[in-house]
């Protein structure tokens, strides 16, 4: 029996083909399938700069340094997502407050986060910035945070890690792609194994701000420039006859190795042309469990908001567990048993022992009823109509 876990890759021949073309080339470490793989994905999302790096953890902690946060610095998260929405924040030095989650679409609340920006402000200690994120690929509330962006003129760092592909109509019925609207200061993907497209590990951050890319690339590579329009030091930088030095460069602040190779860059370039067909099957996915799981005793799905052009990442589904009368680790053992792999998308990050003395769990209760009936089954491209109506079964057989 194949094992069906809740995520995978799909790796074409022309995938491997791609990789074993750079191989071959002159450059394995960022090169030209770099910028190539950079210009296709502002051409797939409507971005006008992409920067990519080795993975969205960096690519979060980029937007961070970009962004200028700093220590002393105070940043909102929503408390259900990966650590690293957080993360980003305290690599900084600076500090996260939580704003729970609306408990029909999963994504950050912008009336609790409001509460927590006018806090913040009475404390005279006002938000630099914002983290939302568009958890299992449904986009946050962008016209809300907009809105509270205008008024309260914080930094929006958008992680988009799950929604890649994915969409959003506005109030006059425009459809924007993810990475389109220029609202956001920066948008946020990870091209992990699990997500959308992958290239084993890697990342990559959209701005409409060409000050902001420039920072970006600058922190992707050591804070060194080799541009001798940025020089700081003439003496240093040019010869007697003007003529700017050959071997010179300089380190003007400091950043890090976050590089993609041209190895990684081509494998994502080449999955990159197979988003369309991806979204669209994950899609299908998850009609196809919406249709057939429907009727199941508590068994409910978070909702889709009218608009939000959904990429599912993940499908989550809700379970009362208790009125099941089975714990959640039974029926993931269960499920296990029959060949189906779940997870739990995610543990609130106050109840991570790091985190838990700048929030008590009190303060996020929405977040904290979703996690107790939280499970993602099995999503991927890959998966047949065999394996759906496998998963179907098997969730029937477990839980009625
Ligand atoms: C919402 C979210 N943000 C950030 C990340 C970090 O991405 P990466 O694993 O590529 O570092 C992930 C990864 O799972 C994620 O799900």
């Amino acid at each position: 029996m194949k094992f069906l876990p809740y995520g995978h890759q799909q790796i074409s021949d022309e995938d491997i083909e791609a990789v074993v073309r750079v191989l071959k080339s002159d450059y394995l470490t960022q090169g030209p399938a770099v910028e190539s793989f950079e210009t296709a994905f502002c051409g797939a999302t409507g971005a006008p700069y992409a920067v990519c790096c080795c993975n969205g953890t960096a690519a979060l902690h980029l937007a961070a340094l970009a962004a200028g946060i700093v220590a002393g610095d105070v940043v909102i998260v929503p408390p259900v997502t990966f650590v690293a929405s957080a993360n980003c924040v305290r690599f900084t030095g600076a500090e996260v407050v939580f704003a729970d989650i609306d408990r029909k679409t999963l994504t950050m609340s912008p009336q609790a986060c409001e509460v927590q920006l006018q806090r913040l402000i009475e404390k005279g200690t006002p938000a630099k910035a914002v983290v939302t994120v568009d958890l299992a690929g449904h986009p946050c509330d962008m016209q809300a945070f907009g809105e509270l962006k205008k008024k309260y003129h914080f930094i929006w760092i958008q992680d988009a890690c799950h929604a890649v592909g994915g969409s959003w109509t506005d109030k006059s019925g425009r459809v924007w792609k993810i990475g389109e609207w220029p609202v956001p200061d920066f948008t946020v993907y990870s091209f992990h194994p699990v997500k959308h497209i992958t290239c084993g590990e890697g990342g990559m951050i959209t701005t409409h701000r060409p000050g902001y890319a420039g920072d970006l690339r600058s922190y992707r590579t050591h804070g060194i420039t080799r541009d001798p329009g940025c020089f700081v030091s003439h003496d240093l930088g040019f010869a007697p006859d003007g003529k700017p030095n050959p071997w010179y460069y300089e380190m003007q602040e400091l950043g890090y190795n976050y590089r993609l190779t041209d190895m990684q860059a081509a494998l994502a370039e080449s999955q990159l042309s197979r988003l369309p067909q991806f979204i669209s099957r994950r899609r299908q996915i998850a009609d196809y469990y919406r249709h057939h799981l429907k009727g199941i005793k508590f068994l409910t799905f978070p909702e889709v908001a009218v608009g939000a052009g959904h990429a599912y990442h993940l499908v989550i589904i809700e379970l009362n567990f208790d009125r099941i009368g089975k714990s959640r680790a039974q029926v993931m053992n269960e499920l296990k048993d029959r060949g189906i792999g779940t997870q739990v998308h995610y543990i609130p990050i106050p109840m991570m022992p790091y985190y838990a003395q700048s929030c008590c769990m009190a303060e996020v209760p929405e977040s904290m009823d979703y996690y107790r009936r939280a499970l993602s089954i099995p999503c991927y491209s890959g998966l047949t109509n065999a394996d759906l109506s496998r998963v179907v079964s098997s969730i029937r057989e477990v839980v009625e």
